[in-house]
């Protein structure tokens, strides 16, 4: 059984997926992080990410494994390095490939076919499990998600002003949006759930109200 969660950057589905998964004992998928990885294994090798069959070779030869919260390229551990606002801005680059998302979105359909899963990115209900049992896109306004990405950094210690979050977010989701494959948009089946004014254990409570109906 595959539950899709898509959305755009900052609505918060990463958190809530894995959550989500926890609380129905599936695993979970978090594709965004396979698609960090190749980009931060191209820039540390030197690749020229604008070069697409390098990166697509790159991408086909690389062994992504991902355990709870941690992930591994080739078994080095690379959870921290694949965050890097650096990593953030270049992954268009890669995720633009319409080849390199053919090997991810394989590599992703092979992981799930012996356990259930709870899979999260932008085009898991549209291209990469059509037929999943329940869809869920998961988005709120942009002002709302670029307030929770400033707490969220705060917490780490680091300050940034919303206005300036905000005008990456809209760069993120306008690449996201307007790639040629794989874009981000909601499938036509995929129930929309906006958290606006929602704090994050009311929508893991809500999304699970709307898997459990479906199962
Ligand atoms: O979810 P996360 O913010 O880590 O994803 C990083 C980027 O990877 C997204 O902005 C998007 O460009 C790309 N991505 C994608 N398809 C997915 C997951 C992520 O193109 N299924």
């Amino acid at each position: 059984m595959v539950i899709t969660i898509d959305g755009p950057a900052g609505a918060g589905k990463s958190s809530v997926a894995r959550k989500l998964a926890s609380r129905l004992g599936f695993h979970f998928l978090d594709t965004g992080a396979m698609y960090r990885t190749v980009t931060h294994v191209a820039m540390q090798k030197g690749v020229d990410l604008g070069d697409s069959a390098a990166v697509e070779t790159l991408a086909a030869a690389l062994e992504i494994r991902l355990e709870n919260d941690r992930v591994w390229a080739d078994g080095c551990d690379v959870s921290v390095s694949i965050r890097t606002p650096e990593v953030t801005r270049n992954i268009r680059y890669v995720a633009d490939i319409a080849s390199v998302r053919q090997i991810l979105n394989h590599k992703q359909r092979s992981l799930v076919v012996s356990n259930d899963y709870v899979t999260e990115g932008r085009d898991q209900g549209t291209e990469v499990f059509p037929d999943a049992t329940c869809k869920i896109f998961l988005t709120a306004s942009p002002e709302e998600r670029a307030r929770r990405r400033q707490r969220q950094l705060l917490a780490n210690g680091q300050e940034i002003a919303v206005e300036q979050l905000l005008a990456e977010q809209n760069l993120r989701d306008a690449q996201d949006q307007n790639r040629d494959v794989g874009r981000l948009v909601a499938a036509d089946d995929a129930i929309t759930v906006s958290t606006d004014g929602m704090d994050e254990a009311q929508v893991v409570d809500k999304l699970e109200s709307l898997v459990r109906a479906k199962l």
